[in-house]
């Protein structure tokens, strides 16, 4: 089966040209890791890489779309219905660190709802793509979440606060519920990549406080396309724009919605 269409072409084509050379500029990083004045300038500079050529790319293929893009801001196009949500690079301390675990993620919003979404791995070369109503794929392959009822043997990923992000002591409590009651806890440090693993089956839930929408546009489409559930923290629905997110296979929401609800 072929998930493809028009609109997913365009943007894993765009995808693909820009993970290109955040590949290439990875294997840099890891020769610089050893060098007195560090890697930092040259990552800043692979970020804002990669979105120029996801904004050209893009542009390209649907000029007239808005841009909300972590690097470069919010750009109103001159269709006003159309926005893309761009984060160029997920994952940017693994990155900086040498490790391989980063992603690129792009949703495209319709009236403030995110219609079409792709998250791509380039060192695992995984591409994950959904569309509103058309399902979740990774590499072509349809996607379910996890079928686990229990919460014993659930396992979570998180995004663990860290300095001017999020909020310690709400975190304390969370982890205290998930160490408790789970089958453990993950923090691989690309929340992107956090809720494509949801849509994937691999994680029965994630949360995090403190995201922006270009870092969980994409992730949220693919996680109810696979038929999972999303809210914010406290159980509402303002998890595009309004910072903290609950995703899950569904079967676990209510339990893990009330745990880690912030106190
Ligand atoms: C970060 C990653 C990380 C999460 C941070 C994000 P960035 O995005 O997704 O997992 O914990 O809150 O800001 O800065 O690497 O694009
Ligand atoms: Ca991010
Ligand atoms: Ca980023």
């Amino acid at each position: 089966m072929n998930p493809r269409s028009p609109l997913l072409n365009v943007m894993t084509r765009a995808v693909d040209k820009a993970a290109r050379a955040l590949k290439r500029d990875f294997g840099e990083v890891q020769q610089l890791q050893v060098s007195t004045k560090g890697p930092s300038d040259f990552v800043s500079n692979a970020d804002l890489k990669s979105e120029r050529i996801l904004r050209e790319e893009l542009a390209k293929a649907r000029p007239g779309f808005g841009f909300l893009a972590e690097e470069s801001g919010a750009s109103a196009g001159s269709d006003t219905e159309h926005r893309w949500l761009i984060d160029p690079l997920d994952g940017t301390t693994n990155f900086l660190h040498g490790l391989p675990h980063f992603a690129i993620s792009v949703a495209l919003e319709k009236s403030g709802e995110v219609i079409a979404g792709v998250i791509y791995d380039p060192i695992k070369d995984e591409m994950f793509v959904a569309e509103k109503g058309g399902g979740a794929f990774l590499n072509d392959r349809r996607l379910r979440v996890s079928a686990r009822r229990s919460l014993g043997e659930s396992l979570l990923a998180t995004g663990i606060p860290f300095r001017g992000h999020g909020q310690p002591a709400d975190f304390a409590h969370q982890l205290d519920f998930a160490m408790r009651e789970t089958a453990g806890v993950r923090r691989f440090g690309a929340a992107a990549l956090d809720l494509a693993y949801v849509a994937a089956g691999r994680y029965e839930g994630f949360w995090e406080e403190g995201l922006s929408p270009w870092d969980v546009g994409a992730g949220i489409l693919l996680v109810r396309e696979a038929g999972g559930f999303v809210s914010d923290l406290k159980g509402g629905q303002s998890m595009l724009h309004g910072g903290s997110i609950l995703a899950s296979n569904g079967l676990l929401h209510a339990p893990l919605q009330a745990a880690l609800k912030p106190h």
